[in-house]
């Protein structure tokens, strides 16, 4: 039985709808040329702000039984260094580029995307409102009114089609105000649910210590630990904005992770902490074991079960 894993959305087609979460493997030219040349459907870079940036001090990465901590701190080459990756980019091989833009302030995000707009490259961006990791600035996507805000000036900053990245929301009173929100903007064409679960803190015992320095200690959460977090926002922004495209990115390890994100509505896939701590080859054995769970069910293609969560 053939699968067809190509995904079609906002004008393009991707060969199938796995790509890396912004963070992972997409600091330097070389990462994200690795990204390019693998399995993965598209390629987003790293979340960049107006100048380079080193990040916070290591150890800043931890790997544990359950996932990841981390507090990277935004260390990023500059807006240029990406637009130039942009500008060679070959974007009519069929690997869509997604940009991420994480200004320190609005008006840093508005300078980006003015400068992207002159350029006109054909990438989209993915704006983060949700970098936990940078000591003394919360996550915008937590203040409600801001993100409104924010999302009305980058409107008229930005004619085209863009994504928000979002931290994950907890209750369902604020999915529905967040949805009221992002409902208002026609140019934002797709939500990626989830950022890292932010400020949770891992202890090591036997050091009796936190396992990354910055900010005691505390970082945003990645792999299993996110998982079912992950699910409810992309569920239900999917449910409550069926207009929208939502991506969903959170604890995917293998085609089953893969599956139940599509199945809860996503449209395509981000792979953060597996992809940190194995490698891009990741995307090849995610997609094949995506590929036999759809033929054990007779599926053919990623619509024959889309959004198709049932409740029990
Ligand atoms: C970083 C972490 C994030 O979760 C994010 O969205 C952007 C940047 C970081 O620490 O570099």
């Amino acid at each position: 039985m053939t699968v067809d894993l190509s995904v079609s959305w906002l004008g393009m087609t991707m060969p199938n709808p796995l790509y890396n979460a912004s963070g992972v493997m997409c600091r330097s030219v070389e990462e994200l040329e690795r990204v390019r040349l693998s399995a993965a459907g598209a390629v987003i870079t790293k979340s960049c702000t107006l100048d380079p940036r080193e990040g916070n001090p290591e150890p800043r990465y931890a790997s544990t039984p359950l996932g990841s901590i981390n507090s990277m701190g935004l260390p990023n080459a500059g807006y240029r260094y990406y637009f130039d990756y942009a500008r060679r980019y070959p974007h009519h091989a069929g690997k869509p580029l997604f940009l991420s833009l994480s200004g320190l302030s609005l008006e840093d995000n508005l300078t980006m995307l003015e400068a992207l707009a002159v350029e006109q490259l054909p990438c989209l961006p993915e704006i983060n409102l949700s970098c936990p990791n940078v000591p003394g600035k919360p996550q915008l996507a937590y203040d409600f009114a801001a993100t409104a805000i924010a999302l009305a000036e980058i409107s008229r900053a930005w004619h085209g089609p863009f994504g928000v990245k979002l931290p994950p929301y907890f209750d369902p009173v604020h999915f529905v105000e967040m949805a009221h929100v992002l409902g208002g903007y026609a140019g934002l064409r797709f939500i990626t649910c989830i950022n890292s679960i932010g400020n949770g803190l891992v202890i090591d015992v036997e050091r009796e210590s936190t396992v990354i320095r910055p900010k005691q200690g505390l970082g945003g959460l990645g792999g299993d630990y996110v998982l079912p977090t992950a699910l409810a926002n992309v569920r239900e922004f999917a449910r409550l904005l069926p207009e929208k495209h939502v991506i969903g990115c959170g604890g995917i390890r293998s085609g089953k992770e893969a599956f139940m994100h599509i199945l809860a509505g996503a449209t395509a896939v981000q792979v953060g902490t597996c992809l940190h701590e194995e490698g891009e080859g990741a995307f090849e054995r995610i997609l094949g074991e995506l590929t036999d769970i759809m033929r054990a069910k007779g599926y053919h293609r990623l619509e024959d079960f889309r959004g198709r969560l049932k409740v029990c």
